[in-house]
């Protein structure tokens, strides 16, 4: 593999996370600019050794050493420096989701099929052990045809309500994963959405305008059905599960823990908890998915999650908003 140079724009959670990915595991990435419009993040930056920060972010779009770019910023700015990477012929790698407009999506998407560059959007459950696990019994046929994808999916704890206000919401912020997840494993579109949301966690969520639990039921093309349910908060630990029932069998797979351990006495039977946040329980999957975009560059291959996924998954996330709205099932 030949070394690629790129440039990451936001130093917050998940662009930290990718740095650090880059730095400790994937030697044939360069990474020379860390850009963020928030002038704190340059203490960070420049404790990693030898890389540039900059907040003008048009450094990384003018800098022709730098063959791709990682948008880690929040959402609201992804489209922006999408078409501006795009224009600039960079490669491009962005974080879920794309925007919260289909409009401006499909803007993006103009940009990069017109300039030619590879886009790959940061669906990482897509990467993870467990969950292709699950994706390659369905496609070896080892459970039949797929009836019900049920999937868990909750948070240890809730974000900073700053967070919350710029997120679009928690269908469009969180279960955003759950509905390419869905997709994914199903093998077909979302025809039909149903979705019911409520503020059990933290009443300062809902005076933001948002929900912190949901349930929701995705109806596919191909007949199968999807059961979503979302919690911001899980005392336990960031709880994250599958199970797949089909024709055949049902494949199903459990939290990731620190190890194995089960420790039985005469008082009970005590195992670890889930791994606590998606820093911890993701990290194979962060590393993948960018081992799989630099090899799609580099063989002028097809990434494996493109601005399509991006923009299915926002549509199906619009959808859920509406349905919890309007208290309907919302079509396709
Ligand atoms: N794939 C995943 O597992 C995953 C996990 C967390 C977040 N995300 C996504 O990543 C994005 C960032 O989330 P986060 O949790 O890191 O948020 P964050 O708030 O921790 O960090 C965002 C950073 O972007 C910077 N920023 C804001 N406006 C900017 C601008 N115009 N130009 C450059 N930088 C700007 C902020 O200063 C901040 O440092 C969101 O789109 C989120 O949905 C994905």
């Amino acid at each position: 593999m030949n070394t690629l140079t790129v440039g990451i724009i936001g130093a917050g959670r998940i662009g930290k996370v990718h740095a650090n990915t880059i730095l400790t595991q994937l030697p044939h990435i360069k990474i020379k600019y860390i850009a963020d419009t928030w002038a704190g993040a340059k203490k960070y930056v420049e404790s990693l050794n030898g890389l540039h920060f900059t907040q003008n972010i048009d450094d990384i779009f003018n800098d022709k050493e730098i063959e791709a770019v990682l948008i880690c910023s929040s959402t609201d700015t992804h489209v922006e420096y999408i078409i501006k990477a795009a224009n600039a012929k960079k490669h491009i790698f962005c974080e879920k989701p794309v925007d919260h407009d289909l409009n401006r999506i499909i803007l993006a998407k103009e940009a990069v099929e017109l300039n030619g560059v590879k886009f790959q959007i940061g669906f990482n459950r897509r990467f993870d052990h467990n969950f292709l696990a699950v994706k390659k019994a369905i496609d070896t046929h080892q459970i039949g045809d797929v009836r019900f994808i049920n999937i868990t999916s909750r948070d240890p704890e809730a974000p900073p309500i700053e967070y919350v206000k710029v997120s679009g919401g928690m269908f469009m912020d969180m279960t955003i994963h759950d509905f390419d997840m869905a997709r994914f494993l199903a093998g077909s579109e979302v025809k039909e959405v149903y979705a019911k949301g409520v503020v059990m966690v933290d009443k300062a969520i809902g005076d933001a305008g948002d929900i912190d639990s949901a349930a929701i039921i995705l109806t596919f093309e191909n007949g199968s059905i999807g059961i979503i349910n979302n919690c911001r908060e899980a005392s336990y630990g960031y709880d994250q599960r599958v199970e797949v029932f089909g024709s055949k069998g049902s494949v199903e797979i459990k939290n990731d823990t620190i190890s194995s351990a089960i420790i039985s006495t005469k008082n009970g039977v005590v195992a670890e908890k889930p791994l606590h946040f998606f820093m911890q329980r993701y990290t194979q999957s962060y590393k993948d998915e960018m081992i799989q975009f630099i090899e799609s560059i580099q063989n002028n291959t097809e990434t494996k999650t493109n601005i399509i996924d991006g923009l299915k998954s926002v549509e199906i996330a619009k959808a859920a908003v509406l349905s919890y709205k309007e208290n309907r099932v919302v079509k396709l």
